[in-house]
């Protein structure tokens, strides 16, 4: 029964991840150690602040956040900044009111701006859309090992820039097909973070990729919680429930049938 069970749970997900994998070439990418891995793992509220910086002062001159508020900068778990400093940054960022048919400087209770003019694709969820990992032989056990690697992929493709630019496409060992249309943005010293961390291109990979997988798993800290909550409730229930039933049929398991007459 139980072999049944495995069998049959090993041959889904090799399905699954088979038909993921499709499609995905041989990619580059780099394992980066990022401190929201694992059971225990959680945001390094610096680097989503520096993260932050990086996605300000670079990536948002062609992409857009659209689908996360300026009041989630300092909400718990994430960056935390204050809300007096979440209403100072909003307010450095014009965004569109349609009320007024014109531009404004962006409050708490508004969205990032979306920005499409360079054809460049949101990044609000694209540490969710995308996997850094796969296989071996489509079965998807490198990604129960080492997660999705969502934020792996972004890291990755940010540091994987090769030189062999093509037909106006820049070469890329991370990017699917090996050519990408987004020139590359990361140059050592591109920003100058306000902590003193030196700024090469993979500690900016690393920070920027970290604050995007907060933008697309912002309650990652509180599921990670309510997981260990859960599993420690059913861990107790199942304790009560062994000793309740051995207390249950003492009196009939411990006695020997006897045979009548
Ligand atoms: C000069 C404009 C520009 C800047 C600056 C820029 N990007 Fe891009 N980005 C693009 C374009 C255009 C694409 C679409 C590329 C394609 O599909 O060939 C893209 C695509 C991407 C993708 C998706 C790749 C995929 O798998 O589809 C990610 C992730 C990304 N950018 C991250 C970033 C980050 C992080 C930054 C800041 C460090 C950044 N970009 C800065 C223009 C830009």
């Amino acid at each position: 029964m139980f072999k049944n069970i495995l069998i049959s749970a090993v041959v889904s997900l090799g399905l699954t991840s088979g038909a993921m994998a499709a499609g995905g070439g041989e990619q580059h990418i780099e394992d980066f150690d990022f401190s929201f891995e694992g059971p225990f793992g959680t945001f390094d509220r610096d680097q989503l602040q520096r993260g932050l910086q990086v996605y300000t002062e670079v990536c948002s001159a062609c992409h857009g956040l659209q689908y996360l508020y300026f009041r989630n900068l300092s909400d718990e778990g994430g960056p935390s900044y204050t809300p007096d400093q979440a209403r100072a940054y909003a307010a450095t960022v014009e965004v569109y009111d349609p009320e007024t048919d014109d531009y404004r400087p962006a409050v708490p209770a508004d969205k990032f701006p979306a920005n499409t003019a360079a054809g460049a694709p949101d990044l609000t969820l694209m540490a969710k859309a995308r996997a850094g990992f796969h296989g071996p032989a489509g079965l998807g056990i490198n990604q129960i090992v080492y997660g999705m690697g969502g934020p792996e992929y972004i890291a990755s493709l940010l540091t994987s820039y090769n030189g062999h630019d093509e037909d106006g496409l820049y070469g890329n060992d991370t990017f699917a097909g090996g050519n990408i249309s987004m020139a590359p943005p990361l140059f050592d010293d591109r920003v100058e973070y306000a902590d003193g961390t030196p700024a090469t291109v993979h500690q900016m990979a690393e920070d920027v990729s970290a604050f995007l997988m907060w933008t697309a798993e912002p309650k990652m800290m509180a599921r990670k919680q309510a997981g260990f909550i859960g599993v420690g409730i059913l861990v107790l229930l199942s304790v009560l429930l062994y000793l309740t039933n051995k207390r249950l049929w003492a009196g009939v398991k411990g006695k020997k049938l006897k045979s009548d007459g």
